[in-house]
């Protein structure tokens, strides 16, 4: 069986971003492929954390998982601190990985830029991410664009390994959606949908309340037309909204484009936010459920134990190859 493995950082709310480009794929693998989904706890301290905000959002991902459709009796689901290997790994492949190679991640240029103080952590950031997946015989990696340079370092790191150490890293594939990998911001359609804008009306999050979905569509950014048309060059805005409504209604683009054929933007928003509210109301209520129900620390303490246990098997080899002893 294929294995699959992603993670979603515990960092803020979960927003439509992170669903339509890696959470509600995963679900797909689920009752086909050997799946590994893991919190990033130890990716979010990168930057700083409020220790009970994290301790809450590490709680209330696991919660969500499982709300949007992952069923703990199909998947691993754990947290990445609980599995030590994932930093042994790590400080291993540090010691294989190039400045140069880290110098060039746009993300953590992105993340740095303007800050006064930067953590080492952040910039080994993708070397701990390709530990997570080569830990673990990944094959398939499930994520939104914004981790393609990412997981091009990661299969660098395994290959050089491979040629230096021999065959040990099988090479994993990125899987990015031809369509929804980067949704965009609704106050800025030039820039990616994300956690760290700190305009509430930029994002919608999972949890988000049916009105707050409401203001957050009816303000997005459109353009001076009243065209609903797909145009990713000259209608960002647009297109954006339009991605949003095709992949969760189902409707292709170009049925919605004929649906609202002169309809201007009034309809097509006020329809959206149907869409949204509708997709998102089931996944609320789920998750609601699961939090009472209280079992999610017993998922995550059993994910825990596979998690350990499948990434023992890599992490020896890694350590023999190298030349460690070991009793
Ligand atoms: P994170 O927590 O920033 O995001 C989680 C997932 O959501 C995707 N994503 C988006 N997709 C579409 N549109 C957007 N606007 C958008 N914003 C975020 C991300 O691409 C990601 O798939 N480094 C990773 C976490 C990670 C990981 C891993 C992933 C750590 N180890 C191993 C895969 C395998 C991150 O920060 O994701």
């Amino acid at each position: 069986m294929k294995r699959v493995l992603s993670g979603v950082q515990p960092t803020s709310e979960i927003h439509l971003g992170n669903y339509i480009g890696a959470i509600r794929r995963f679900v797909d693998f689920q009752d086909e492929m050997d799946c590994f989904f893991c919190i990033v706890d130890l990716h979010s301290v990168t930057v700083p954390q409020d220790p009970k905000d994290l301790h809450e959002n590490t709680l209330k991902l696991a919660a969500l998982y499982m709300a949007v459709g992952l069923d703990p009796k199909k998947v691993t689901l754990f947290v990445q601190s609980h599995v030590p290997a994932h930093t042994e790994l790590a400080w291993l492949l540090q010691c294989n990985t190039y400045i140069g190679e880290l110098n060039r991640m746009t993300q953590f240029k992105d993340k740095s830029q303007g800050k006064e103080t930067v953590t080492t952590g952040l910039y080994t950031y993708p070397v701990l991410m390709a530990a997570d997946i080569l830990l673990y015989d990944t094959n398939y990696v499930p994520v939104g664009e914004d981790q393609k340079q990412h997981l091009e370092l990661c299969r660098d790191i395994a290959t050089r390994f491979n040629n230096k150490y021999g065959n040990t890293f099988v090479i994993p594939e990125p899987l990015i959606a031809k369509f929804g990998a980067r949704i965009m911001s609704l106050d800025d359609p030039t820039s990616k949908m994300s956690k760290s804008n700190e305009n509430k009306h930029s994002k919608i999050n999972l949890l988000d309340s049916p009105s707050k979905i409401k203001k957050s569509i009816m303000k997005a950014v459109t353009d001076s037309e009243s065209q609903v048309r797909y145009d990713l060059e000259n209608k960002p805005g647009v297109s954006n909204l339009i991605t949003i409504y095709n992949i969760l209604s189902g409707i292709s683009i170009e049925n919605i484009e004929k649906k609202y054929e002169g309809m201007g933007y009034g309809a097509f928003k006020k329809d959206l936010i149907d869409v949204v509210v509708s997709t998102l109301e089931p996944i609320q209520q789920k998750y609601y459920d699961i939090v009472e129900s209280g079992e999610v620390e017993k998922v995550l303490k059993e994910g825990a134990e596979k998690a350990r246990e499948a990434s023992n098997k890599v992490l020896n080899e890694v350590k023999k190859k190298m030349g460690f002893v070991s009793f």
